[in-house]
């Protein structure tokens, strides 16, 4: 096997009737008489691979036929045009060599529980389902950094393992550091924030570490979120940046990913809509109307999950909830002037039933407030020195958000649970594989 080039299942249409050789692993392999249709997946698409015993011979036949589901394989054959396959071509099989047998495989083409699909991530991974899922992921995660760069932002890799608790003290994970304690971070935000003077618009894109013990299909322990912050922007602006960002996001999805959305049988008329501007409403007004729907939430308290709903079934759009009493939301909010409850902050909320898909805030720049919520909060005074730091070398106005790269996959695919939405979960009873 070493004249014919080696090419990939997405580089077929170029090689019409030529000779070709590829790689990959065994989707499925149907018998027919004396054809065999053994479907290949290389990882840029799958091709069907047709082996016929009298073109092939007794040897490879045997082969063929003791072919095992996610065998991995080297096959050379012809290219032609096949209407009727996967894809428009198909591949006349000359020779093909076993690269790696494989025993039998744990998932079937029939239903298993999620339990069971979750202990087999790693093989689980293979389906086309998880695949169309994650390459959604990856787009969206290209369309952010294109976003950005295009803005004229710039990229600040935020740590993960942190001193001073990024937002509050009651979901963290920490570690030994030689003696300290260390906290790995639940947001870049405040990093962020001292990069800002330096850079003007910044954002980070990271994993975050939550010790939620909430077993919802919006929670995970270890998540992805990217978080701009912006000098001299206020909340008002925070908002725009937000309608605009995530109208782009999933604009690129609809554009790049039609074929995973298929895949994933997802109506996107609802995602067609999505563009800027989003509807508002306050807290204040939510919490009225939440009343209104027959929920029992008194204002105050922060909203949950029924209730973001609940609010998402009146608006066709993504809908902002903002200025959020201040005790339900971090200490670093700022203060709303109009209205000392409540702080300049915004909640993205996904229609659908997604949720909350941002929290953002215009950050508190007074350095006495800012120390008399440290203290409110009961933080450790010292950790936050040099965030203090930041309002005392020349203060600014300035804002930022954090959005969930899951819950925001979760919307655009239509998975109901983020656990898909990451390739290797960690949930408050998963750590493996
Ligand atoms: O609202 P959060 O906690 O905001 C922050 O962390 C701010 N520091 C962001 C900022 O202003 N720079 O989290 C932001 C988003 C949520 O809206 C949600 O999409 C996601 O992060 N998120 C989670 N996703 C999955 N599992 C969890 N446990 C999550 N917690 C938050
Ligand atoms: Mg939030």
């Amino acid at each position: 096997m070493s004249d014919p080039v080696e090419i990939q299942v997405v580089d077929l249409p170029g090689h019409e009737g030529e000779e070709v050789r590829l790689r990959g692993w065994v989707e499925t392999v149907r018998l027919h008489g004396r054809v065999a249709f053994v479907v290949l997946r290389d990882g840029s698409g799958i091709v069907q691979c047709v082996v016929q015993k009298a073109a092939v011979g007794e040897e490879l036949w045997e082969e063929v036929s003791q072919l095992s589901q996610e065998s991995s394989v080297a096959i050379r054959g012809a290219v032609e045009r096949e209407p009727r396959s996967p894809g428009g071509f198909e591949v006349k099989v000359a020779e093909m060599k076993v690269l790696g047998r494989a025993d039998e495989f744990p998932i079937q083409p029939k239903e298993h529980g999620v339990e069971f699909l979750m202990d087999h991530r790693h093989l689980w991974l293979r389906s086309t389902l998880q695949r169309a899922v994650l390459r959604v992921r990856h787009e969206v995660t290209h369309a952010i950094h294109e976003f950005f760069y295009a803005e004229g932002f710039t990229r600040i890799d935020t740590p993960i393992l942190t001193g001073s608790i990024g937002e509050s003290a009651g979901t963290l994970f920490s570690t030994d550091y030689f003696g300290e304690t260390a906290y790995l971070a639940q947001t870049g935000q405040l990093y962020l924030e001292a990069a800002c003077p330096a850079f003007g618009k910044v954002y980070c894109f990271g994993p975050t570490f939550r010790a939620e013990k909430s077993k919802t299909r919006r929670h995970l322990t270890e998540f992805w979120m990217v978080e701009p912050e912006v000098a001299f922007a206020d909340s008002e602006e925070n908002m725009r940046l937000q309608e605009r960002f995530v109208s782009h996001l999933v604009r690129w999805a609809i554009e790049r990913c039609a074929p995973e959305l298929e895949t994933l049988e997802r109506d996107t008329s609802s995602l067609e809509r999505v563009s800027a501007p989003f509807p508002r409403i306050s807290y204040s007004d939510a919490v009225e109307l939440l009343r209104q729907k027959g929920s029992e939430i008194e204002w105050g308290s922060d909203l949950g999950g029924a209730d973001e709903t609940l609010i998402a079934e009146e608006f066709e759009l993504p809908v902002f909830v903002f200025n959020y009493p201040r005790e339900a939301k971090a200490f670093y909010m700022k203060e709303n002037p109009a209205d000392p409850r409540t702080v300049l902050c915004n909640d993205l909320i996904a229609p659908e039933g997604y949720g909350e898909i941002i929290g953002g805030s215009q950050r508190e720049d007074d350095p006495e407030r800012l120390l008399r919520r440290i203290r409110e909060e009961d933080l450790p005074e010292e950790a936050y020195e040099w965030y203090l730091d930041l309002r005392r070398y020349g203060t600014f106005v300035h804002s930022g958000f954090g959005l969930g790269i899951e819950r925001t996959v979760a919307w655009i695919t239509g998975r109901p649970h983020v656990r898909e939405l990451i390739p290797f979960p960690r949930l408050m009873n998963r750590l493996a594989p």
